[in-house]
């Protein structure tokens, strides 16, 4: 295994969709489908985290114009999404590049109209988080999207079997992926930080998984 930042989920890569499946059904899937209305027609895109490439073919499946980096830590999962990529036959309107690393990887000048981080930032822990999510938010052009499908919170009082799961999630992953995170994060206070408002979610899962549209203002 490499020796590269953040690059864990390379020893999941080749059962993780199936395992996210077995837990949480197609809610995951689901939470990330509800987004693409909020894309503009044209648009520069970041995915980051996008895992092995299946939100990379529901984007190209819209039909819109995006130019999309798609940027992950792992190898291996970079690897599954570049090679689907390669067999997608059907006509899109998109170009694609793939980048190795993590948002230290974007480029000083780099900017997206969309910033899409699919079940991310639930991996950091709080400092982490802040830092990632300045760098991301600095890459987000005014006026931009911030897509957000992940783990949330659930409203007090979690039930027990809300709580065995995310005990379970940080367990598992913090010994084969090397996640650093114990716990969800308080995003909605990160969000609050970067003066990012939130402009649509949705609910799956009973609430533990949330697809959210945060915008940028422009200045
Ligand atoms: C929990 S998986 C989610 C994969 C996919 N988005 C999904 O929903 O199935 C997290 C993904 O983020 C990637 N990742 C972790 N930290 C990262 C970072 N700092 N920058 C970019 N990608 C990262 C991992 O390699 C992995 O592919």
């Amino acid at each position: 295994m490499p020796d590269l930042p953040d690059s864990g989920f390379h020893r999941v890569a080749l059962f993780y969709d199936r395992l996210a499946r077995l837990v949480y059904g197609d809610a995951q899937e689901q939470a990330q489908l509800v987004l693409l209305p909020f894309l503009p027609r044209q648009a520069k895109v970041l995915v980051i985290g996008g895992g092995s490439g299946w939100i990379l073919e529901q984007l190209l499946g819209t039909q819109k114009q995006f130019d999309i980096l798609y940027l992950d830590a792992a190898p291996a999962m970079l690897q599954l999404a570049e090679q689907r990529f390669a067999k997608y036959k059907f006509p899109h309107n998109s170009s694609v590049r793939f980048r190795l690393g993590t948002e230290q990887a974007l480029l000083p000048h780099e900017q997206f109209d969309v910033v899409f981080t699919p079940f991310l930032l639930d991996l950091f822990p709080p400092q982490r988080l802040r830092r990632l999510m300045q760098r991301l938010d600095a890459a987000l052009a005014p006026g931009g999207h911030w897509l957000f499908a992940d783990f949330w919170p659930v409203q007090q009082p979690a039930t027990w079997w809300q709580r065995l799961l995310v005990f379970g999630m940080y367990a598992f992953f913090g010994t084969v992926s090397g996640i650093k995170a114990r716990k969800l994060p308080d995003y909605g206070l990160h969000f609050d930080e970067l003066n990012l408002r939130e402009a649509f979610s949705k609910s799956f899962y009973s609430g533990m998984i949330q697809g959210k549209v945060f915008v940028k203002q422009k200045v």
